[in-house]
């Protein structure tokens, strides 16, 4: 590829991966899923590794998607709030490892810690003197919308936090803060639908963006109805100017779970612990195979550092920190009939063949129907009304 056309591929690339971000954190209707997302990422950061000459400092490569929105007022995070690097191969995971490994020294007694990665929606809550004072979406990472109204009806989110809070961060902080993932649960989301179809409603198409979508709602009597749960996976304390009081901050990763379970608050779980790429490995796959039984929608896992003395040696990059990972599972697949290809006319004008399938459950969903993105390829099988395919999550 010349200068030219790497120029060309790199516009191409930086306008398709801002649509695609409206589209999931503002609109909550995603068109591509996650790998292809994460794939155009990967070709524009390869790109512009490749030619530095036209590297920009306003890419998606060092800016995290944004949902701020008109609508809501917007308040400044405590800290930013950031994303984290995501890998699909376990030899990512060990490059991660020897990474650490090289940047905390041969005789650094590394920890890490192995959860679930919750297809949700980013929160950060905000107590102070015990009191729910805020609570913010992620925005562009610097600001956030502010959903108090929204997240306040939220059952894990606790208006108040047990006398003693304050006992966790030695009795020296006023504020503190988790940050979490809130998600519909996969029975709650199917009870949702069921409803929707009782009421003649279209159904939500998957609980992530459902869940977006209601975070956003302004009628807070429908966020009410709808359900949300929260868990946590981050707490630390604030300074009275509600800035992050890092002086305070509790030992690690594992601490900070114990202390949000110990303030009542719900926490991801399962947590394994590890301490190299084999347990690591051991880790992964025992959590890939723990999904199913998991009450909520998973993409992957997260690899942790766990002590905060090696968090602040390792660091951040501008949009994640460098001791964090995570691991993709592979999207979930389900093999049905397909009954008939059908077009579908937008109102731009622009056909959409649709696939038409024997209904078939599909993580936590019922899919029915499917639009094809890949044509090519399926005139290419020769797929026809009568046969198998494979439906995976988009
Ligand atoms: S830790 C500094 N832990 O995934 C960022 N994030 O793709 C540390 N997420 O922005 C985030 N489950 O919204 C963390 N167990 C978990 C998570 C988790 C889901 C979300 C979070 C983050 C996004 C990155």
């Amino acid at each position: 590829m010349n200068e030219d056309q790497a120029r060309a591929r790199i516009a191409e690339l930086r306008a398709a991966i801002e649509r695609h971000r409206d589209l999931y954190y503002r609109q909550a209707a995603p068109e591509i899923s996650d790998q292809e997302y994460d794939a155009l990422e990967q070709e524009l950061a390869t790109l512009e590794a490749a030619h530095p000459d036209l590297a920009a400092t306003a890419s998606p490569t060092t800016t995290v998607g944004t949902d701020l929105d008109a609508r809501f007022a917007s308040a400044p995070h405590s800290r930013p709030m950031l994303s984290l690097a995501n890998s699909y191969e376990l030899e990512e995971v060990t490059a991660f490892h020897d990474r650490v490994r090289r940047e905390l020294g041969e005789q650094a007694d590394i920890r890490y810690t192995v959860e679930p990665k919750l297809d949700g929606v980013a929160l950060a809550v905000r107590w102070r003197a015990g009191a729910l004072s805020l609570a913010l979406t992620r925005g562009d990472g610097e600001h956030g919308d502010v959903i108090t109204a929204a997240a306040r009806t939220i059952a894990g989110v606790a208006p108040r936090l047990p006398d003693g809070w304050r006992d966790l961060f030695d009795g020296a902080v006023d504020a503190c803060e988790a940050r979490g993932e809130v998600f519909f649960s996969l029975e709650r989301f199917a009870a949702l639908n069921r409803e929707r179809e009782a009421d003649g409603a279209e159904p939500l198409a998957n609980p992530r963006n459902a869940a977006a979508g209601t975070l956003k709602t302004l009628d807070i009597d429908i966020v009410r109805r709808r359900g949300l749960s929260v868990v946590f996976y981050q707490l630390f304390p604030l300074t009275g100017d509600d800035r992050w009081d890092a002086d305070h901050d509790l030992a690690g990763h594992r601490a900070e779970l114990a202390a949000l379970a110990h303030l009542g608050l719900p926490v991801t779980a399962p947590v394994v612990e590890a301490d190299g790429p084999e347990a690591l490995a051991a880790a992964l796959s025992s959590l890939e195979t723990r999904r199913p039984e998991l009450p909520y929608q998973i993409d992957g896992a997260v690899i942790k550092v766990d002590r905060t003395v090696h968090q602040r040696r390792l660091g951040w990059t501008q949009k994640a920190p460098r001791w964090g990972l995570a691991y993709k599972f592979a999207a979930e697949e389900a093999v049905t009939t397909l009954r008939a290809i059908t077009l579908q006319v937008g109102r731009t004008g622009v056909i959409t063949p649709v696939a038409e399938l024997e209904p078939v459950p599909l993580a936590g969903t019922t899919v029915g129907r499917a639009t094809l993105h890949n044509w090519d390829e399926l005139e290419r099988k020769d797929i026809r009304p009568g046969d198998q395919v494979a439906v995976a999550k988009g």
